[in-house]
């Protein structure tokens, strides 16, 4: 079982909506996968109750509770950690998983607050030593415009991989709206999606899963 934690004690930086794309991208392919949610606001369950029946199941448990009943033949569980975690929380969930993915906005407030965010990591998560896969996302991007091009300097200053960009898009929000992903909708409207979102999937899966 692979296990990701999506993190970054920044507000609305898109942790759900990464977490419950991939899990989208995942349930697409036939690969059984949980989502387990640590946000009291349980964004990614509201998400799971207005999934189509019809769509491949992806299961859903709140990590608030205690013990998470994982199924034995879950092959991939992807946590969706809340905003406001303290670096000790964060350093605790951490130890659930094998990788760990930092969505940031391009925003300057995001940016100084990744920055220390990261370096705390570090620090505290000791990632020179772990073996964890730890990558940052560039999400909501307008491409062109400064202040992505800053952040872009930024992820790419890290000592952490800067696995892709993601581009600011009504595709999510449509897809978030519906309980699915971008890999479940319309190929044609989501082909400059799909395409920034291969390399995030080859960082993940190294060619184990298939990509369209
Ligand atoms: N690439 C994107 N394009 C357009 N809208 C986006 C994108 N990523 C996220 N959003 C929207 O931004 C808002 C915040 O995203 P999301 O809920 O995923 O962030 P979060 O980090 O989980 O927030 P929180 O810290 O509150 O848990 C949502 O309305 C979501 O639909
Ligand atoms: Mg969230």
């Amino acid at each position: 079982m692979r296990s990701i934690l999506v993190v970054n004690p920044k507000g609305g930086c898109g942790k759900t909506t990464l977490a419950t794309n991939l899990a989208s991208y995942y349930a697409v392919w036939g690969v059984k996968t949980a989502l387990v949610d640590f946000d009291p606001q349980e964004s990614t369950l509201e998400w799971l109750k207005a999934r189509p029946e019809a769509y491949e199941e992806i299961e859903g448990y709140s990590g608030l509770s205690g013990t998470i009943p994982l199924p034995e033949d879950t092959a991939r569980v992807i946590y969706d950690a809340p905003a406001r975690s303290v670096i000790d929380k964060v350093v605790e969930l951490m130890r659930l998983t094998e990788v760990v993915l930092i969505p940031v906005l391009p925003s300057p407030i995001d940016i100084r607050a990744a920055a220390h965010f990261v370096g705390d990591l570090m620090v505290r998560g000791r990632l020179r030593q772990s073996k964890k896969l730890v990558g940052v996302v560039a999400n909501r991007v307008r491409e062109n415009t400064l202040i992505y091009h800053e952040l872009e300097r930024f992820l790419s200053s890290l000592e952490v991989p800067f696995v892709t960009t993601l581009r600011d898009t009504q595709n999510y929000v449509r897809a978030a709206e519906r309980g699915v992903g971008i890999f479940e909708l319309a190929p044609s409207a989501v082909e400059q999606d799909l395409e920034q979102w291969r390399p995030l999937i080859n960082w993940l899966e190294g060619k184990r899963v298939h990509t369209r």
